[in-house]
């Protein structure tokens, strides 16, 4: 089965990721990759880091020539910002303390909590892995994913639905209809990742009105995926359900507060009729149809063959340049909570790592559903249960009834 990590540390020498379980034969090289590592330094709102870090991916291990072998794919990202901190994160022993030290924990951030759990006096080592600066790793490895996925003909987009107060009505939504290649040129035309021109304009006045009061901004992304084949997740075990799987993939990024899938909470306030997608034959018998995606693509913790529809809800950036209030914990007097260079919004970026985690959580339940070494053999996979799909669909209407 798929399985991945990263490592490193926001100003360290470099940030690792680790992915296995990918089959050997299958296309693969950094060009794939740069496109969506571009795509999460932009957005409208980002801070000065960015500009610095080029984000260029090395493959390490696991790929010759442009194939991966089968065996573990290693990556690597060179922290530019590094050299400015060699002193400071320097992984060999030193003379002194290090100059930038950080002893007032930041409201939202892990700093007060994982000191306390780990028994550090500086802050710095908490929030040097804690940083969504990791998220670049993790976008990395869900390109590999999502060439993984690209086997089996799934694909992946995401957008910017909402920014503080500002939100695309229902009504203007991109239809369910709209081809992936027309809602991604739509997303990338978008400084915010909005697909409607006119709310995304309103979004970028709405960071803008919030930089100037040196505060910050959270909103909601929307995943979508293509029709998934049928069967990926279980019921059978509470720890196979691909509903959880998805929840924990979004949930894990920095600040994501809440994942919706299909209607979301929205289902909770409806009656059942209003909620549950009814089935209607096909027009050649062979096939099941559905009226509607409320359940957006998942029942029972399993794929049913509609595309997915996700969305995750981000907190505000935590760091403001207008500091809550916070405690030295070095003198126990009351001062701003310290400043780590930030953004004022990072949504269109979250939306961006949201699509990374979703093609990774996709490839870990695929991979462990068709299992296959080499990208033969997970296509025969593949092929044979669509084929034991048809015929489970061939024999409908020819029961006894
Ligand atoms: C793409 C991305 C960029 C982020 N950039 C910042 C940032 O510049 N400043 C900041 O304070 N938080 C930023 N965050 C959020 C923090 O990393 C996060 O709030 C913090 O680690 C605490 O974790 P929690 O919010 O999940 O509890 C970012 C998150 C993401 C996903």
């Amino acid at each position: 089965m798929i399985r991945f990590a990263t490592a490193g540390e926001s100003h360290g020498p470099a940030l690792i990721g680790t992915i296995e379980g990918l089959p050997a034969g299958m296309d693969l090289s950094v060009g794939m990759i740069s496109g969506e590592m571009a795509r999460r330094k932009m957005g409208y709102g980002r801070g000065g880091r960015m500009k610095i870090e080029t984000d260029e991916v090395r493959f390490l291990t696991g790929v010759r020539r442009g194939k991966t072998l089968g065996s573990p794919v290693t990556i690597m990202i060179e922290n530019r910002d590094f050299r400015n901190w060699e002193e400071d994160m320097d992984p060999n022993p030193r003379e002194g303390e290090p100059g930038r030290g950080v002893f007032t924990p930041r409201p939202g951030h892990a700093d007060y909590a994982g000191a306390v759990k780990f028994g550090h006096r500086d802050l710095r080592n908490v929030l040097e892995r804690a940083s969504a600066r990791e998220t670049a790793t993790r976008v990395a490895l869900g390109s590999i994913a999502r060439q993984y996925l690209s086997l089996l003909g799934i694909d992946v987009v995401s957008y910017v639905v909402r920014i503080g107060t500002i939100e695309i009505p229902e009504d203007q939504l991109p239809p369910a209809s709209m081809p992936f290649e027309t809602l991604r040129n739509l997303v990338l035309s978008s400084e915010v990742f909005c697909p409607v021109p006119g709310i995304g304009e309103e979004m970028i006045e709405a960071i803008r009105t919030a930089k100037k009061a040196g505060d910050t901004l959270g909103g909601i992304f929307e995943v979508r995926t293509s029709p998934l084949p049928v069967g990926l997740g279980s019921y059978a075990q509470w720890d196979q359900r691909l509903d959880a799987a998805l929840s924990q993939a979004l949930m894990s990024i920095q600040a994501i507060k809440g994942v919706e899938i299909g209607l979301g909470f929205e289902a909770a306030r409806r009656s059942g009729s209003a909620v549950h997608d009814p089935f209607v034959p096909g027009v050649d018998s062979g096939s099941l149809l559905r009226t509607r995606n409320h359940a957006g693509g998942l029942e029972g913790g399993v794929s049913n063959g509609q595309p997915l529809r996700l969305r995750a809800a981000m907190k505000p950036i935590s760091t403001l340049y207008e500091p809550l209030p916070s405690v030295n914990i070095k003198t126990g007097m009351p001062a701003p909570a310290s400043i780590e260079r930030s953004d004022i919004c990072a949504v269109p970026a979250a939306s961006v790592v949201g699509e990374a985690m979703v093609c990774l959580a996709l490839a870990q339940a695929a991979s462990q559903k068709y299992g296959g070494d080499s990208v033969e053999e997970l296509i025969a996979h593949f092929q044979g249960s669509e084929a034991l799909k048809s015929k489970w669909e061939g024999e409908i209407g020819r029961g006894q009834g």
